[in-house]
């Protein structure tokens, strides 16, 4: 039994009342469409999965085509039917269709291959992904053959009669509280013979994916739906809502994060005060490691075992090994951060920062592609780019390698066992030897030999009696 997925993201996103495309809103650290796609990968290779773009199609195609999912183009937008007529030839020599929404970014994979499963076990031609969430309001509601709350359960059917869009509820219907979450499976043969039934006699003169099922089931097909399910970090409701808005996608943020830092705590990471922290879905962190609030793990960040990151702590796409200690407002990108390290408070790591085991960066010193080696030290207000940095170096308060000409970076070397003195100026490119010293202040504008002391600043010279002479003359010019 193939399958494919085509996944609707051509609609205008009017309620949104944005400039960019809906489904390239973000959610989670990534657009909404690329949560889709991602849970969709797992259930079928993605030469399978066919996207239906159309508003603002070539922004959208440039975000999601490196997934190497299929694009097709619904050039007009007129309903969600519409969207499925215009992946029809597409998808023909398919058995079967899933059909997903670009804007239900929540979806996960386990559900869609319930979907799938209870599909070809029903042997249905349309089946229905539903929920029962508080509030209703909104969304198509599914009426089943013969409906639960009202009835025993074991008296209540799959079977679904027709799915009513919210506007067209009637006065009884308006008590229907299951609600169609715009995600289905259907048998390709029947959809494709009766999809070009559909009319647009309805409220926003649309061709409705919805009226599929009052057709279908005219049309003696079997037409049944299936609820969402709750799990221990997100409830079935939740998974399956839509973001039609910019506040209901902050809901569905909230929801994504929140289900990120059970899971984390269930692994044995302890997090203060969760519903502050921000961690990305594709973040992993070993167990004992402690997240102190308002802290943000982001992009592919791999944590290790019993490290702390204080408050205001920001990674981003970084390794980090075990025992580490960042300290309060430090942002890191990029970077790879050996165990046992100290970093901030207050360092900023910018990309390629390679940080070596029991390695301390201080307060206000910033990095950029270095390899800092094994138990070196930057403890105070620096600035070090493009370098090499042996094991064991100090790297005194207020050095600064000047990497950049103007036109060019250049590097700097620094030899193990290597001593900066404080306010020291390298201008690279140029190297330090092994066991070398650079007197305080220096001006390094030449390689220095290993072992040898580098002094690149004047002499100091003290005039005796100097300043005593011209308190002496002031005082005579104000009287
Ligand atoms: C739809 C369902 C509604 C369901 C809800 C669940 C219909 C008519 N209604 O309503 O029953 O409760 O989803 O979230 O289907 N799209 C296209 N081309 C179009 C129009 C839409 O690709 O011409 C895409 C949109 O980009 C979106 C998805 O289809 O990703 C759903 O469209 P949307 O307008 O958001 O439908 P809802 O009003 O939410
Ligand atoms: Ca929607």
């Amino acid at each position: 039994m193939s399958f494919a997925i085509a996944i609707m993201a051509a609609g205008k996103g009017t309620r949104l009342k944005s400039k960019r495309p809906k489904v390239l809103h973000e959610i989670g650290g990534k657009p909404l469409l690329l949560h889709v796609v991602s849970a969709a990968l797992k259930v079928v290779p993605a030469s399978d999965i066919y996207v239906i773009i159309g508003h603002q199609a070539e922004q959208v195609r440039a975000v999601v085509a490196p997934t190497g999912v299929r694009l097709v183009e619904q050039v007009e937008q007129r309903g969600t039917g519409h969207a499925i007529q215009a992946a029809a030839a597409a998808v023909a020599a398919y058995d079967n269709l899933l059909v997903l929404s670009g804007d239900v970014p929540l979806l996960r994979t386990e559900t869609i291959l319930r979907v799938r499963d209870f599909h070809l076990a029903e042997q249905a031609a349309m089946t229905v992904l539903t929920a029962t969430p508080a509030d209703p309001t909104g969304y198509g509601r599914v009426a089943r053959v013969i409906a639960g709350g009202d009835v025993p359960a074991q008296l209540e059917t799959s079977a679904v009669a027709r799915i009513i869009e919210q506007k067209a509820l009637s006065g009884t219907e308006q008590q229907l509280r299951e609600i169609n979450t715009g995600i289905y499976a259907f048998r390709t043969a029947p959809l494709l013979a009766h999809l070009g039934e559909l009319e647009t006699n309805n409220a926003h003169g649309e061709l409705y994916l919805t009226d599929m099922a009052a057709l279908l089931v005219k049309a003696k097909e079997r037409v049944v739906a299936l609820r969402a399910e709750d799990t221990a970090e997100l409830s079935g409701a939740t998974e399956v809502l839509g973001a039609n808005t910019i506040a209901e996608m902050m809901l569905l943020d909230r929801a994504l994060r929140h289900a990120m830092c059970a899971r984390l705590m269930a692994q044995g990471v302890t997090i203060f005060q969760p519903e502050t922290v921000v961690i990305d879905p594709g973040v992993r962190v070993g167990p004992d490691t402690v997240l102190e609030p308002f802290t943000q793990l982001l992009g592919s960040t791999v944590m290790g075992e019993r490290c702390r990151v204080r408050s205001y702590s920001v990674l981003e796409n970084t390794t980090v090994g075990d025992g580490v200690t960042v300290r309060q407002g430090c942002i890191v990108e990029d970077s790879e951060i050996g165990s046992d390290v100290i970093l901030g408070p207050y360092a900023h790591l910018r990309p390629g920062s390679r940080i070596g085991q029991g390695a301390h960066i201080g307060n206000f010193v910033e990095l950029k592609n270095v390899q800092f080696g094994v138990g070196s030290k930057a403890g105070h207000l620096a600035y070090l780019g493009d370098a090499v940095i042996g094991s064991g170096v100090n790297i005194g308060a207020g050095t600064i390698l000047c990497n950049y000409d103007g036109v060019q970076k250049h590097q700097t070397t620094i030899g193990d066992e290597v001593f900066i003195g404080s306010d020291s100026v390298l201008v690279a490119p140029v190297s330090i030897g092994k066991g070398a010293y650079v007197a305080a202040a220096s001006c390094v504008t030449q390689s220095v030999p290993e072992d040898a002391l580098a002094v690149g600043r004047a002499r100091q010279v003290n005039k005796e009696g100097w300043a005593a002479k011209r308190r002496a003359m002031s005082a005579r010019k104000k009287n």
